[in-house]
């Protein structure tokens, strides 16, 4: 049987950014991935990272192409009632600014600082499954190209998402969860035409929410709430770019740049989190464990900070011989996550149109704009959560 210390399920961005941590470390890791590599890259999601994450990135020497072409930004906007008010979000939170630069770009620089590094990665690995890990010798086994291959390790890290195997393995009355589905989706595109304004624009109207988005000055994403049974084929570009501009304010719908979209998307929106993150020597990390409304753009940015704990942890175990950083795991990373959960949370309940508002709900959602654009406090609160909480 071959061994590793460290056994990762899934090449996401958090199972790709502790195998990096670890290699730089010294500590031998497998990172088992159900799909092929062109599949993971070419799925379209998250594009904006805190100044944390950005900084775990710089900090282990992947940062080259993001400072080259990661968009820095100070400030967003709010749209709502036909205004645009703009939030200055590095002038509120200390300077902290955040950085546009897509999902699947930071995916594209781990892979190939994988790739340089040499440690291994088994694409298409099927039937991957946790063992013993309970225990003081885990396991885990997988199937690829019709042979069965069993690893044996010390510790076994699931980043392997939502739907994921880790999760799943883990006995029903040793995990707790905490669910809320939302009653609509979004609906994304992208289209190769520059931004409508530099920064972004979250517009909250009597005909739902919408968000204005980029990946680069010349490619723009934008957002519209849709109802979860739509499918993309109801949405031919026109209807959507219509759509886009009667949800925005008058000066953004005239400035809008319109075009053919090269993607098309719809996203359940839902808030997760399972409790704890540690199973014996199996640690949850990243949408395994949690999963949040893009609202507020945390998703990625949350599996970022998990990793940087679960790393510490580790690099203690392997270096110090201290097992203090894995026992305070999960406590340390359910802490922030609940805060991200929150404000993912309300973000969402503040702009979006919920089919079972009533008007007392819909009065309340226009006195939390109302306040937080009128008060310092609110807006330097908004401002804290959304370049992203201390790690
Ligand atoms: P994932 O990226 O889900 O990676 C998990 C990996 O594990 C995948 O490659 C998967 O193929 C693999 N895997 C799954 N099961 C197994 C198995 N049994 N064995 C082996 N491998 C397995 N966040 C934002 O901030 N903004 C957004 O706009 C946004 N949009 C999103 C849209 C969609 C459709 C989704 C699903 C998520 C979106 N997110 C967004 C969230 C963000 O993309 C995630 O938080 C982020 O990808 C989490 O990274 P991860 O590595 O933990 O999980
Ligand atoms: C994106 O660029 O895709 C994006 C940005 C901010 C969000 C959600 C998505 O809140």
């Amino acid at each position: 049987m071959k061994r590793v210390q460290v056994v990762i399920i899934g090449s996401g961005p958090s199972g790709l950014m502790l195998g990096h941590i670890l290699h730089r470390a010294g500590i031998e890791t497998i990172i088992l991935e159900s799909r092929s590599q062109d599949y993971v890259l070419a799925r379209v999601r998250a594009g904006l990272l805190e100044q944390g994450t950005v900084d775990l990135l710089r900090d282990n020497g992947l940062a080259g192409r993001l400072d080259r072409e990661g968009l820095i930004h100070h400030g967003m906007a709010l749209a709502f009632d036909g205004e645009r008010h703009r939030i200055d979000l590095s002038g509120l939170a200390g300077g902290k600014v955040v950085t546009i630069y897509g999902q699947t770009e930071v995916t594209r620089d781990l892979m190939d600082a994988r790739a340089a590094s040499g440690a291994p990665t088994v694409y298409e690995a099927e039937a991957v499954t946790p063992h013993a890990f309970d225990g003081e010798a885990p396991r885990v086994t997988y199937v690829k190209d019709g042979v069965t291959h069993e690893i044996a390790c010390d510790f076994i890290a699931g980043c392997d998402g939502y739907h994921g195997v880790s999760r799943a393995s883990v006995p029903a009355g040793a995990i707790a969860t905490y669910e809320r589905v939302y009653p609509f989706g979004w609906l994304g595109i992208l289209a190769e035409v520059p931004p409508v304004d530099h920064e972004l624009i979250y517009a909250n109207s009597p005909r739902g929410f919408a968000l204005c988005t980029m990946r680069s000055s010349t490619r723009s994403r934008y957002y519209v709430q849709c109802p979860l049974d739509d499918r993309v084929e109801d949405w031919p570009d026109d209807r959507f770019w219509d759509e886009i501009r009667r949800r925005v304010d008058a000066p953004t719908a005239e400035a809008l740049v319109t075009g053919p979209s090269f993607e098309k998307s719809i996203a359940p929106l839902r808030s997760f989190v399972a409790e704890p993150l540690r199973f014996g020597r199996l640690f949850l990390v990243g949408d395994a464990a949690h999963i949040v409304p893009p609202t507020g753009a945390k998703g990625l940015n949350l599996a970022m900070s998990d990793v940087r704990y679960l790393a510490e942890g580790l690099l203690e175990h392997y270096g110090e011989k201290s097992s203090g950083g894995l026992d305070a795991y999960s406590g340390r990373a359910l802490d922030r996550i609940w805060k991200a959960v929150r404000f993912s949370w309300w973000m969402t309940t503040m702009l979006h149109r919920f089919p079972d508002q009533t008007a007392f709900d819909q009065r309340m959602q226009e006195a939390d704009l109302a306040y937080l654009v009128s008060s310092q406090a609110a807006m330097t609160s908004l401002a804290e959560n959304y370049v992203g909480l201390p790690v």
